[in-house]
C-alpha cells in the first residue's frame, strides 16, 4: 500500500503478500470547480469505477489559498498562479482517494494530458474539457506525491479499508494474493 502510518490503517485487500501489497496503491483526485459547475461529478467518478478502481475516501471541501500554496508549491511563482487560486477557490471541490493495483499510473492515464485541448479522446480531460486551467480534475503524478497529497486532504479515519465484493472479477488470484 502507499505506505503511510498517518493515512493508513489501510492495507487494501492484499493482506497476505508484502509484494502485492506494495503494488496496491491509493492516489488522490480533486474534482475541480469546473467539474462541479458543469455537473460532471457523477460521470467523472464513473470513469474510475468502470475501470475497476475503487473509492476509499470521498468528501466535499472548500479550499483556500493556504492549502493551495502547499499543494501547488511548484507553481507559486508562475504568472498564472493567482488565476489558478481564484479558480480553485471559486466553489467547493470534491477530493477522492482512489485505489487499485498501480492506481497512480492508471488514474493519470484515465485523466489525460494537463491541457484538455491536448488530451486524447477517451480520457476525462480529452472528453470533457477545452482548457489548461479549467481541466476538470487533478490527479497525483507519482506514488510519493499520492501519499503526501492524501495526507494533505484526508484525515486517517476518512480513508476506509474494505474489500470490494467484485474483487475476484476485477483481478486474477495471482494479482491479489
Ligand atoms: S502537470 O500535469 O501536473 O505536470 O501539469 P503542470 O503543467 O505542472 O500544471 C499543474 C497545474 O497548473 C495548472 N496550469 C495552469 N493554470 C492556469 N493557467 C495555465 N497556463 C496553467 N498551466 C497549468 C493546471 O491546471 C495544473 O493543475 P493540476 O491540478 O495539476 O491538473
Amino acid at each position: 500500500m502507499v505506505g503511510s502510518p498517518k493515512c493508513c490503517n489501510f492495507v487494501g485487500w492484499t493482506t497476505n503478500s508484502q509484494k502485492n501489497r506494495k503494488s496496491m496503491e491509493l492516489t488522490l483526485i480533486i474534482l475541480k470547480p469546473s467539474s462541479l459547475q458543469r455537473a460532471l461529478v457523477g460521470r467523472v467518478l464513473n470513469r474510475f469505477e468502470q475501470k475497476g478502481l475503487f473509492i476509499y475516501g470521498l468528501k466535499m471541501m472548500q479550499l483556500d489559498e493556504t492549502i493551495l500554496r502547499e499543494h501547488y508549491a511548484h507553481l507559486v511563482d508562475k504568472p498564472f498562479f493567482p488565476s489558478l487560486v481564484k479558480s480553485m477557490t471559486s466553489t467547493p471541490v470534491i477530493v477522492g482517494a482512489i485505489g487499485g493495483k498501480d492506481a497512480v499510473a492508471c488514474v493519470r492515464s484515465i485523466v489525460g494530458a494537463t491541457n484538455c485541448r491536448n488530451a486524447a479522446p477517451g480520457t476525462i480531460r480529452g472528453d470533457f474539457g477545452m482548457s489548461g486551467q479549467e481541466n476538470i480534475i487533478h490527479a497525483s503524478d507519482s506514488v510519493e506525491n499520492a501519499r503526501i497529497e492524501i495526507n494533505r486532504f484526508f484525515k486517517p479515519d476518512e480513508i476506509f479499508d474494505y474489500t470490494p465484493a467484485i474483487i475476484h472479477s476485477v483481478y486474477s488470484p495471482d494479482e491479489i494474493s
